[in-house]
């Protein structure tokens, strides 16, 4: 269904939208191009986009040094079958390893199949070394993509009773409690799954001592520590990769997301010893197509360039100072997270009319909770883009503010947008 206080582009009618599966609410803008921070509608109309396809496009819409290696890449060779080598997926698995520390590589197509791969491979290592252990012990709350698995290994409360019966085999704990941890693991226990920063949650952060006492406690136990840096690797912190701000070294490690810069890639990643895999194990048609493993190449190789993940951290601290001095001016909560990948708590259940509102005044922004604000910019935003995004979001909080003087507040929050007019009409009377 179409939001109803944004009119569709007048070329596009809600038959257009029809022969779409409707797997979310979508407002009726087009989208028909991008440059680094901005997109523009069939309109014409530009948008500053603190969204990047959910963390994924980290050097901004269409960057040069991918649209060159699609493009080069195109002209020599797409796909070969993963049945062979191909000279940008040895490339690519060679950087990984480089620059993880961590040995081997298996290419996807996306996140959730990347974290499929990580829960066999645990489950295959469980069989070999410890006696058939199955259970991986995951965080509430945490999030993994939507196959069937991953939606079992996640912690999402919405999804409890959702496609049942899930797969078996996953214990959840608080985040951040380690004993909570070392009470769950088993002799059945092969492994300890979680996000450094619980992203779709609402930006929850795995602090550096719990990330240090889990490495120890699975080593301890003879356990793997799987890390999902879907949406925290690929320098979004302001490290190539989150685990590197708590100085530990995961046993398997999953990315995606950033990884293809906005074509679909991922990555299972693993030290060699938790590699066990045999021949059949573990597969896929498109799995490191020459195509994907290109782009992602050329990802790698613009954000270890000097200099660059610094020009993360910086910008990164620009934006929570910004988020900050707003959530002071409008009372609103906390910031949260790291690098560029924040949260901001609104103290307030208007998540949905912010972005609403943020999105007829040209700026994307997402609500994960209600309650709560993500801002997950290209890591090439420049200052004045974050500093455009503030004066957006400032006016869009100013009228919540207004509302909440005129006693609107008090209301549910879909019916501030409403009332905010109308208490416009008749300020405007004479
Ligand atoms: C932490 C995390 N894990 C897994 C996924 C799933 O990735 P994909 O949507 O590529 O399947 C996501 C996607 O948002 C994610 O943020």
């Amino acid at each position: 269904m179409l939001e109803p206080h944004i009119a569709p582009p007048a070329c596009v009618t809600e038959d257009a939208f029809a022969a779409l599966m409707e797997i979310t609410r979508r407002p009726p803008v087009v989208f028909v191009e991008g440059r680094g921070s901005w997109l523009t509608d069939q309109e014409g109309k530009k948008y500053l986009d603190f969204i990047q396809g959910w963390a994924v496009n980290c050097l901004g819409h269409c960057p040069t040094a991918i649209v060159s290696a699609i493009k080069s890449q195109a002209e020599q060779l797409l796909n070969c079958s993963p049945a062979y080598y191909n000279a940008p997926m040895i490339r690519l698995a060679e950087l990984i390893a480089r620059y993880s520390g961590l040995h081997r590589t298996f290419f996807t197509n996306s996140g959730a199949e990347a974290i499929e791969g990580a829960i066999k491979l645990a489950r295959k290592w469980g069989q070999i070394h410890r006696g058939g252990a199955y259970e991986i012990v995951t965080m509430h709350h945490g999030f993994h993509g939507r196959t069937l698995a991953a939606m079992s290994a996640s912690g999402k409360a919405q999804w409890e009773h959702l496609f049942e019966p899930k797969v078996r085999g996953f214990r959840k704990v608080r985040l951040n409690d380690i004993e909570q941890v070392e009470r769950a693991i088993t002799a059945n226990t092969v492994a300890v799954m979680l996000e450094p920063i619980q992203g779709e949650a609402g930006v929850f952060v795995a602090s550096d001592a719990f990330l240090r006492d889990l490495r120890a406690l699975t080593k301890r136990h003879g356990i793997l520590l799987i890390l999902d840096e879907i949406q925290t690797g690929i320098g979004r912190t302001g490290t190539l990769f989150g685990f590197q701000h708590a100085g530990v070294e995961p046993d398997v490690m999953v990315l995606a997301k950033g990884l293809g810069g906005g074509i679909p890639l991922g990555a299972l990643v693993a030290h060699k010893d938790a590699c066990c895999f045999a021949y059949g194990d573990q597969g896929g048609t498109f799995n490191g197509n020459a195509f994907a493993t290109a782009v992602g190449c050329a990802v790698l190789e613009e954000i270890a360039k000097p200099g660059f993940l610094a020009g993360v951290a910086e910008a990164g601290a620009h934006l929570a100072k910004r988020l900050t001095e707003l959530s002071q001016q409008y009372q609103c909560g906390e910031v949260r997270g790291r690098g560029l990948l924040l949260a901001l708590n609104l103290q307030s259940e208007i998540g949905p009319q912010v972005v609403g509102l943020a999105l007829q005044r040209g700026l994307l922004i997402n609500a994960p909770r209600t309650d709560t604000l993500r801002f997950m910019p290209a890591l090439t935003v420049t200052r004045q883009e974050i500093d455009r995004m503030i004066a957006i979001l400032g006016e869009v909080l100013k009228e919540f503010s207004i509302a909440t003087e005129c006693g609107f507040g008090r209301r549910p929050a879909e019916t501030i947008p409403q009332l905010l007019r109308i208490h416009a009409e008749i300020a405007a009377l004479p």
